[in-house]
């Protein structure tokens, strides 16, 4: 928590809003974002935290299990990545020792190896480098690929996933109930399920309950004037650069709006209403809400989402949907 007065808090604010409107505030938020991409996104040559690791790593084994994933996979496929791989896993295990990670990454060459029957002959070296890294590692069935049962699915789906759908609104006036946070554990539970680039999750759910931190947080937010109070618990979504290259920029926003619609949904399935509240402020008023929310420079604001039980009986706004002749676009 900030320890700045009252005082300093509304300059800082009225500084955010003057950043917000002019040219030179204009290009200084797009250089705040661009500065924290260049310093502390990743590429293959310049891993400079375990973040970084861990997301080129997932990034590259992806490739293999996508591979294996094929109706019909190329033998002995992505020579070439695969010793990226082995040689970069490697290393990390060296600098930050063997992990779930590394044990997926050994499941997937495995599966790889078994999958390939005349590797050794192709490529021997290649073969010969799984062996030995893999040498003791029992094979789970975790990493590589997993068979999905069509019928499962559709079982999954008979539970009327369209009026699920059309039942969810933004709730602006939620039940003064508090909140239990088994409900909030459970609605993460499902919405970590969302997908994101190379499944690289590179998303962090910030919850706050404690009021005054809520008040802080949703002033800078301002776009919840007239339900502050009726906000139980306040999620920021952020999604890390740290997890992305230079070209993925936009990645960072896409992903960390993909895991927010499904913790959006998932909250809707545990009886919990939500409204998203926008985070399109000022790098100014980013970095407060970073410092009271206790947020780290690298990550990025996706949005917030005010959560509370619903009223038995509410109002919420209409919000009419476009048809779908003003969306979909057949060419
Ligand atoms: C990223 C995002 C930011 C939003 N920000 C706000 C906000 O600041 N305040 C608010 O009252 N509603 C906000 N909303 C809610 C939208 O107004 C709402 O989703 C839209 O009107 C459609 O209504 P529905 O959610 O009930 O379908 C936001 C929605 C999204 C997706």
């Amino acid at each position: 928590m900030s320890k700045e007065s009252f005082s300093q808090f509304i300059r800082n604010r009225t500084r955010g809003v003057l950043f917000g409107r002019t040219r030179l505030g204009d290009f200084l938020n797009a250089m705040y974002g661009f500065r924290i991409l260049l310093k502390y996104s990743f590429s293959q040559n310049n891993l400079r935290s375990k973040s970084n690791y861990r997301a080129f790593l997932t990034k590259q084994y992806h490739i293999l299990e996508k591979g294996l994933s094929l109706p019909n996979p190329r033998q002995n496929f992505g020579k070439e990545k695969i010793e990226i791989l082995l040689n970069i896993t490697k290393e990390y295990i060296e600098k930050y020792e063997s992990d779930k990670l590394s044990q997926l990454i050994k499941n997937c060459l495995l599966e790889y190896k078994n999958s390939n029957s005349n590797l050794s002959n192709v490529y021997p070296s290649l073969a010969t480098s799984i062996d030995e890294f893999t040498l003791n590692h029992e094979f789970e069935n975790i990493g590589g690929t997993k068979i999905i049962n069509k019928a499962k699915i559709q079982n999954a789906i008979g539970i009327n996933f369209l009026e699920f759908v059309q039942t969810r609104t933004s709730v602006r006036n939620f039940s003064p109930m508090q909140i239990n946070y088994d409900d909030i554990k459970a609605a993460v539970d499902i919405a970590r399920h969302a997908p994101s680039v190379c499944n690289r999750q590179a998303w962090n759910l910030h919850y706050y309950e404690d009021e005054i931190t809520m008040k802080k947080l949703l002033f800078l937010q301002a776009g919840n004037s007239g339900f502050t109070n009726s906000i139980k618990g306040l999620f920021v979504v952020t999604s890390d650069t740290k997890q992305f290259t230079r070209l993925e920029g936009n990645q960072v926003f896409t992903d960390g709006g993909l895991f927010s619609m499904n913790l959006i949904l998932a909250l809707h399935s545990r009886g919990l209403g939500s409204c998203c509240l926008n985070t399109c402020v000022p790098y100014t008023t980013e970095k407060r809400i970073k410092k009271i929310a206790n947020i780290t420079e690298s990550e990025r604001l996706i949005m917030m989402i005010g959560v509370g039980y619903l009223k038995e009986e509410f109002k919420t706004a209409y919000s009419e949907k476009k048809p779908i002749s003003e969306i979909l676009h057949r060419h």
